[in-house]
């Protein structure tokens, strides 16, 4: 027979994880928050993606007997419409159709957005979305669902570039296909390896810093040595909410759970809460040091930037040497993308497509 008070400590102990996992919620009821069916949803994606890239011993892999090229998958994480979709149109060129194989398009758009999808390259390439909020974990876990959904779509799938709905291509899809497929080694392993002979090494391109002044007070915004030990403040990194990582690197992002766990925890102190901008670089750096760019090819003006976010560039701005100016990168690469424009600015963009931006 059980006694009372066995029962309600046995309700209690039943309770406690439910307390803890709806807590944030409770404590800040205007945060998004991951619910547990949302993050066993992610889960099962993320291990479907990572079964499908594994060959069972002895097998042949699909791709063995073609000739097929790789292709950039385009990850558009977006809140609003996709202000710049006729300029993408534009770049993706789908009437070429010796470009229309080396690309793919996804799209994360949040479900309060009430997107109307801009047809074209972007029709039927909705992927199952969740809430996203500035400030919290949940822009990690969009990420992490479009890079899981593009690497089971398709294995030829080999760089996936995220972009959001204010960044624009600066050059044409020529020319950034070229550059990321170019070979580049930012120090050249001496692989014995010869399982994979034809296959180049390739770099992700992420910023990566270690100075910033604010990184102690990012690094604390969840309380004090939380995230330890997996996280020690001397591994802690900031870097671009934006990049582009090659497959391997894809897949090591949807194959964590071990930072994941830390970095999903939510911030006490929100004004230093920018989990995206933190996670993708201290994770890749952690586990591939050599295998990352450190700078980013995402141009971003934070010179003069208000409440967190970057200079947003209006439509008198726009012109061919503005264009020309944000190409120009210190790294061995040209930018490829810029951020942030405004909405209003479609139209000088447009006008600037065919002769400035897309030639080069
Ligand atoms: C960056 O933003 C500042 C304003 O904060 C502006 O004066 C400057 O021209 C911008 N840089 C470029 C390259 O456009
Ligand atoms: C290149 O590096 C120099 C020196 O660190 C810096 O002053 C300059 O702003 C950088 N230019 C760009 C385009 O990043």
């Amino acid at each position: 027979m059980l006694n009372a008070p066995f029962v309600l400590l046995f309700a209690l102990l039943l309770t406690l994880p439910l307390v803890l996992l709806f807590a944030p919620r409770i404590l800040s009821p205007k945060r998004v928050a991951i619910t547990l069916p949302d993050e066993i949803d992610d889960l099962s994606l993320f291990r479907r993606a990572v079964r499908s890239t594994v060959q069972p011993p002895g097998s042949v892999s699909r791709l063995g007997a073609t000739n097929a090229k790789p292709k950039i998958a385009f990850m558009f994480l977006t809140n609003t419409d996709l202000h710049f979709a006729p300029i993408w149109e534009k770049f993706f060129d789908p009437a070429k159709s010796d470009q229309r194989s080396l690309y793919n398009v996804y799209i994360h758009a949040d479900p309060d957005s009430d997107m109307k999808s801009p047809g074209g390259v972007f029709e039927n390439r909705f992927i199952p979305a969740k809430k996203t909020q500035r400030s919290s974990p949940t822009l990690i876990s969009a990420a992490r669902r479009l890079l899981a959904t593009a690497v089971l779509d398709d294995p030829l799938n080999a760089y996936f570039a995220l972009v959001s709905q204010h960044c624009i291509p600066l050059h044409s899809f020529r020319y950034v296909y070229k550059s990321l497929f170019q070979p580049h080694t930012k120090s050249k392993p001496k692989s014995r390896s010869t399982r994979f002979p034809s296959q180049p090494s390739r770099l992700s391109f992420i910023e990566v810093l270690s100075e910033e002044p604010q990184l102690w007070d990012r690094y604390i915004a969840r309380g004090k040595n939380v995230m330890l030990p997996e996280v020690p403040f001397d591994k802690f990194r900031i870097g671009s909410q934006f990049y582009i990582l090659t497959r391997a690197h894809a897949l090591k992002v949807i194959k964590d759970r071990n930072l994941w766990r830390k970095f999903q925890l939510p911030c006490l102190n929100v004004d230093s809460c920018y989990p995206e901008e933190h996670y993708f670089p201290t994770l890749l750096s952690m586990e591939d040091p050599k295998g990352v760019s450190e700078y980013t090819l995402t141009n971003v003006n934070w010179t003069g930037s208000v409440d967190g976010h970057p200079y947003t560039y209006s439509p008198a701005e726009v012109s061919p040497e503005l264009i020309r100016t944000l190409r120009v990168s210190n790294s061995s690469f040209s930018y490829l993308f810029g951020r942030k424009f405004s909405p209003d600015c479609l139209l000088p963009l447009m006008d600037l497509a065919e002769n400035v931006i897309f030639r080069g």
